[in-house]
């Protein structure tokens, strides 16, 4: 793959912005949006702008049709089990929501995490646990921050659950998946997978890795915003309560029953994001067609770059190995806040990056640690950017950093 070529098919980056070229860096959190699914939602609102499900008129067939082809794509993306157990949810947050209220828990039961999960996948738990319906356990880390294989071992021991970050947006850092599954099947665990860091950067076959569950972001992975996916296997998802639910969900009422459709139609309430999630079958195709293989190896090329070049100058949160980090740079320049380097970036060169916490405030307050700026990186960043940030890096240290001795 050609960063340079595929730069063409974003305009944010052929316009740039306020007349300046943008360097994104930001791609973790919000990915930017290619032209070809641009053009979807365009079509979707010019040529059928209808509701999909409901009505049998020309035009509704029509917006059914294209909704129902996403699901499709969705499920050769991710070699998913069954097309009727891929639910679209607004994001990955959606989607953890609707496991953690929806799954048939006894009480006692208790749910397995990470000491590297985002809010999304840490409150909905934690309030499961504060109304009395769970046991919620994150494993810790390793003394090198990354995965304790071990100590997982003897946590999921009578567990129900493993919800865990396949990809920590923090540090980049990734659970061996293939053993964590195993492991948990071993001792009768189903295990669910917030890959919202990882479908859109690396292939993920769902059936050879026996995942019970998985979800991701649609707007993470070039697709439009607020778009996302619930995938399961069909006796996992089967097996959920309705969450939201209302219209579209049921194939009868009377004034005091419900009998509910079959899956995913019970979990999709209401009008649905019809433009988000017909567009986001053109972000994945995208995706396909310039290979998540050679996205993932590109990534972490940028990665090896700049970590090379910058690790005596600043700080690098997690593994120092970039292999171990996926395309996520979390750093700190020591002695200044994360939100100045953050603008400083911006304003100096037009990097567009994140600081703070992450959204994993957990792990920042229970290590008492600084906050940090994070670079993540996708398919369309180049060697040429990374010159720059590194170039604008090594001048804010020597301008604003600690003074030497
Ligand atoms: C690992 C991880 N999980 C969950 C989320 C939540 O995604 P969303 O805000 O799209 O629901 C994010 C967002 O950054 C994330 O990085």
């Amino acid at each position: 793959m050609d960063p340079y070529k595929l730069r063409n098919d974003f305009p944010i980056l052929v316009n740039g912005y306020e007349g300046r070229e943008v360097i994104y860096f930001d791609n973790a959190c919000m990915t930017l949006k290619p032209q070809c699914v641009i053009d979807k939602v365009k079509e979707y609102y010019t040529e059928y702008p209808a509701c999909g499900g409901r009505s049998v008129h020309r035009l509704s067939s029509r917006v059914t049709t294209e909704f129902e082809r996403t699901r499709d794509i969705v499920r050769d993306l991710l070699n998913a089990p069954s097309r009727d157990s891929i639910i679209f949810t607004r994001n990955t947050t959606e989607a953890v929501n609707l496991l953690a209220n929806s799954f048939p828990f006894q009480k006692g039961d208790t749910v397995l995490g990470t000491d590297h999960e985002h809010n999304s996948n840490l409150v909905p738990w934690i309030e499961q646990m504060n109304r009395g319906r769970i046991r919620y356990l994150p494993v810790p880390s390793g003394p090198d921050n990354t995965f304790d294989l071990e100590r997982y071992q003897e946590m999921v021991k009578g567990c129900r659950l493993v919800s865990m970050v396949h990809v920590a947006n923090l540090d980049g850092s990734r659970i061996p998946e293939k053993e964590v599954i195993k492991i948990a099947h071993e001792y009768g665990a189903l295990v669910f997978l917030d890959c919202a860091q990882s479908v859109p950067h690396m292939s993920i076959d769902m059936k050879a890795l026996d995942l019970d569950l998985l979800a991701f972001s649609g707007h993470k992975a070039c697709g439009p915003t607020g778009t996302g996916v619930l995938s399961g296997k069909p006796e996992v998802i089967s097996s959920l309560t309705p969450f939201i639910i209302g219209g579209d969900t049921v194939a009868e009422t009377d004034y005091d029953r419900v009998k509910y459709l079959d899956p995913p139609k019970r979990f999709e309430a209401g009008l649905q994001d019809f433009a988000g999630v017909i567009g986001l079958s053109e972000a994945l195709l995208y995706l396909k067609r310039v290979g998540l293989d050679d996205i993932h190896e590109h990534e972490l090329a940028l990665n090896r770059a700049c970590t090379r070049e910058l690790k005596d100058l600043v700080e690098i949160i997690g593994p120092m190995d970039a292999d171990k980090r996926s395309g996520i740079f979390p750093f700190r320049v020591r002695g200044m806040n994360s939100h100045d380097v953050a603008m400083m970036l911006d304003e100096l060169s037009g990097i567009a990056l994140r600081s703070g916490m992450h959204c994993v405030h957990s792990w920042y307050r229970a290590r008492k640690e600084e906050t940090s700026a994070r670079a993540s990186f996708y398919l369309y960043n180049t060697e040429e950017e990374i010159k720059t940030f590194i170039r604008t890096i090594t001048d804010i240290v020597r301008d604003f950093g600690p003074v030497p001795g």
